[in-house]
């Protein structure tokens, strides 16, 4: 089977692998879709720990069970599932073990015609996506997840400012934040990208490229209970400046580097949170994919491409022009 290796530093290609045999606890995925992260991008750039040549590559997939390892498990088989990207979250379901990783590094990820997964790793597709849109959900649903409700508390009725639209997972925290009933408000370096957020519905837009003082978002009445980011940098300080007291800002990345500085001053006075997040939990995985199921969400897919596009798709995920996932059909 065809499979998509970090050969080196800066250097993906295709390999040939032995077909991989269900075993006891795995089973055989016959994969159908597969979609690109930021992280597959970090990790060819070699900006991620753990870093190990000549594995497979990628953490969202899905696929059709071809077989199992246990007769237990006999009732997967021929079912259309999803790969929980998580590897060992482990028993404290507030954070990760130490033995934590995620599919596609250093553990054989969804990037290749066949994934021999953990049978514990498989959920059932969500009944109203097909397949490929299936495929765009894991990681970054999950990071929106758990970053908007266990990390930020969201509730209905309240102002949540999610920045920078046009990501992976940004898209999630959006659509999840409508669902959940929340008053959505935007960020995005593209005025094309807010026009769109805008007929989706977000309350309000901010070209985070044009202007930096954010002074139309703080009108927003009475100021954001919640910010998402995870392009990180000095903005973290406009950030603080419109929040409610007692507000939040949860990071999951931070793409633009660290701040210079941080105006603590008016964090302690409003008794403000910054909080990181990293994935979430695997029962979180699963209320995630019930959540999507429950509201009938569907992810925004900038294009579904051949399989075989997908080395020299990983530049694409840098486009400015991109909103949400690029996704392949094996
Ligand atoms: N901790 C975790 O578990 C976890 C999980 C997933 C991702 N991440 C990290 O989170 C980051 C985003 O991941 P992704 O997969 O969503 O990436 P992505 O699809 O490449 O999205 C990145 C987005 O960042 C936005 N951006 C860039 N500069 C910005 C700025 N100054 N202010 C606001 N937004 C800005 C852009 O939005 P616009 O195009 O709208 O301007 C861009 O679309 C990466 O650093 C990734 O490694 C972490």
């Amino acid at each position: 089977m065809k499979g998509l290796v970090l050969a080196g530093p800066g250097q993906i290609e295709w390999r040939e692998f032995e077909k991989p045999v269900a075993s006891p606890g795995k089973a055989l995925v016959k994969m159908k879709a597969c979609s690109l992260n930021r992280r597959d991008e970090w990790i060819k750039e070699g900006k991620y720990p753990n870093i190990r040549y000549g594995g497979i590559l990628g953490s969202d997939g899905s696929g059709v069970v071809e077989a199992v390892g246990d007769d237990k498990d006999k009732d997967w088989v021929g079912k259309e599932v999803v790969i929980n990207p998580n590897v060992n979250w482990g028993p404290d379901p507030d954070v990760q073990s130490k033995s934590y990783s995620i599919l596609g590094m250093p553990v054989n990820g969804t990037f290749a015609e066949y994934c021999l997964a953990d049978t514990d790793r498989l959920q059932p597709k969500p009944f109203h996506l097909d397949i490929v849109h299936a495929a765009a959900l894991p990681l970054g649903g999950l990071t929106a997840f758990r970053a908007l409700f266990r990390q930020g508390g969201l509730k209905a009725g309240q102002n949540v400012l999610v920045s920078g639209f046009g990501g992976g997972v940004a898209q999630f925290c959006f659509l999840f934040a409508q669902a959940a009933g929340a008053n959505v408000y935007v960020t995005s370096g593209s005025d094309t990208k807010i026009a769109r957020a805008l007929k989706l519905g977000a309350k309000g837009a901010y070209n985070y490229k044009k202007e930096n003082n954010y002074s139309e978002l703080w009108k927003t009445k009475g100021g954001f209970d919640l910010v998402i980011d995870s392009a990180g940098g000095d903005q973290i300080n406009n950030f603080i400046k419109i929040l409610k007291p007692c507000g939040k800002i949860v990071f999951y990345g931070a793409t633009n580097g660290l701040p210079s500085k941080v105006d603590l001053y008016r964090m302690f006075w409003n008794h403000l949170t910054l909080q990181g997040t990293t994935m979430g939990n695997d029962h979180e995985f699963m209320e995630m994919l019930s959540f999507v199921g429950k509201h009938q969400i569907r992810p925004m897919v900038d294009s579904i491409r051949p399989f075989v596009k997908l080395p020299e798709s990983f530049a694409d995920i840098l486009l400015p022009d991109k909103v949400g996932k690029i996704v392949f059909q094996i």
